[in-house]
């Protein structure tokens, strides 16, 4: 018998669909097609001064490694920018740096579950946690939410349905990607007693913590971890916060000492993150508060500018999004993964077309999120009304 031409763990792990689609937006572009990307969370917003000057004046020579958990005057910061935010808990033993948030995530499955244990989600989900519960063989069990309750959580017997013996954690993503839905403190309140009441690990995704619109108020699982400190854990990032997705820094927190243990030696093995990354990162506590304040006016007003614009168009129907900087979008058509393939393949409006991520890979659920993409609103006003207007002529002239 000839030997499989790979493992078939490698075989699960599903295509991304924010990604997927890129060769066919390269190939757009070398035929001269101008492509607004509202396909993936890579922000145009600029990456703030003081961390632009770390870089400019690097000086050690020769780079080398940093320290397994993270350097040391980046984790200083780390804490800094924690205790401003109301969290003076936060210890440096509490903090692991990570290769992106992507990096937590991981470590977080691996961390608290064995293989073929369950993890509940709330579908349409950030989609790369399929791969990673993929690479830690760990089974999401999805929670269905639905654009008409604006993607918030149904009844908690509807959750606590879903748990069995085999389930260890939830895990969340607030402000939400894809969906921007922002959960309420009474929400918060309801996971945080499911996880205690059912022992299980409440894993959050807080990557778009300051990104959250109207008059809303981000409710952090870092309120909950004095109350149960052996089971939360906040999964972080830099990359969106400061428009620094290149710089690759995340953060994993825990007081869970056996976890911080292990994913030290996860990180151990993994040898550390960029020193020069970390170092621009450190500058975090030097950036201006007058940096956020532009950027979270800016964000709010491209999703004003997407709803609005997005709602004119016949057949288009989607929630406003509470926060994060993304919508999932119902279209009129019958099959979003065709659909955003041919924008790139097919469709020309004045030599542009616009790229967009198809839904069904934001489910755990086979066969849903066909009529559905995602849009990311990191484009400046003018080019999103344009993409927008682009798309619109592309739903005139697509047929199923
Ligand atoms: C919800 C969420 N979590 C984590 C990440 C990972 O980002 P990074 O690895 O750049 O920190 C992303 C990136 O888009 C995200 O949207």
């Amino acid at each position: 018998m000839s030997n499989p031409p790979s493992s078939k763990r490698l075989v699960a792990i599903p295509a991304s669909p924010i990604r997927k689609l890129v060769p066919y937006a390269v190939a757009a572009k070398q035929e001269g097609i101008k492509v607004y990307h509202l396909n993936i969370g890579d922000p145009d917003i600029e990456t703030p001064q003081v961390m632009l000057d770390a870089l400019k004046n690097w000086s050690k020579n020769p780079i080398g490694y940093s320290q397994s958990k993270g350097e040391p005057i980046f984790i200083d910061a780390l804490k800094t920018y924690y205790h401003r935010l109301g969290y003076q808990f936060i210890g440096g033993d509490d903090i692991q740096v990570t290769s992106g948030g992507s990096e937590a995530i991981s470590m977080a499955f691996f961390a608290t579950c064995e293989g073929g244990d369950e993890v509940l989600v709330f579908e349409p989900l950030y989609t790369l946690y399929n791969s990673f519960a993929a690479i830690n063989n760990v089974k999401l069990v999805p929670v269905r939410t639905s654009a008409d309750a604006g993607f918030h959580l149904p009844p908690r017997i509807e959750i606590e349905k879903k748990i069995t013996k085999k389930t260890k954690a939830i895990l969340i993503c607030n402000p939400s990607n894809p969906t921007g839905t922002v959960y309420t403190q009474q929400e918060m309140d309801t996971l945080f007693e499911i996880a205690k009441n059912h022992n299980l690990f409440l894993l959050s995704d807080e990557v778009y913590r300051e990104f959250v619109y109207d008059d809303r108020r981000h409710i952090s699982v870092l309120d909950y971890m004095k109350k149960l400190p052996e089971k939360i854990i906040l999964l972080d990032s830099l990359s969106k916060r400061f428009s620094i997705c290149g710089a690759r820094i995340g953060t994993f927190i825990s007081k869970n000492k056996a976890i911080m243990d292990g994913v030290l030696r996860i990180a151990q093995s993994r040898l550390s993150v960029g020193l020069i990354d970390q170092t621009i990162a450190a500058r975090l506590t030097s950036v201006p508060r007058s940096y956020f304040k532009k950027v979270h006016r800016e964000y709010q007003k491209r999703r004003d500018v997407l709803y609005e614009e997005l709602k004119k168009i016949p057949g288009v129907s989607l929630k406003k999004p509470e926060g994060a900087f993304y919508a999932v979008v119902t279209l009129p058509i019958r099959d979003s993964e065709h659909f955003s393939k041919w924008l790139l393949t097919d469709f020309r409006f004045k030599n542009q077309t616009v790229m967009v991520a198809p839904a069904p890979g934001f489910y755990v659920t086979k066969g849903l999120g066909k009529q559905e993409v995602r849009m990311a609103y990191v484009i400046n006003i003018s080019e999103l009304k344009k993409a927008i207007e682009i798309l619109r002529r592309a739903l005139i002239e697509y047929k199923d």
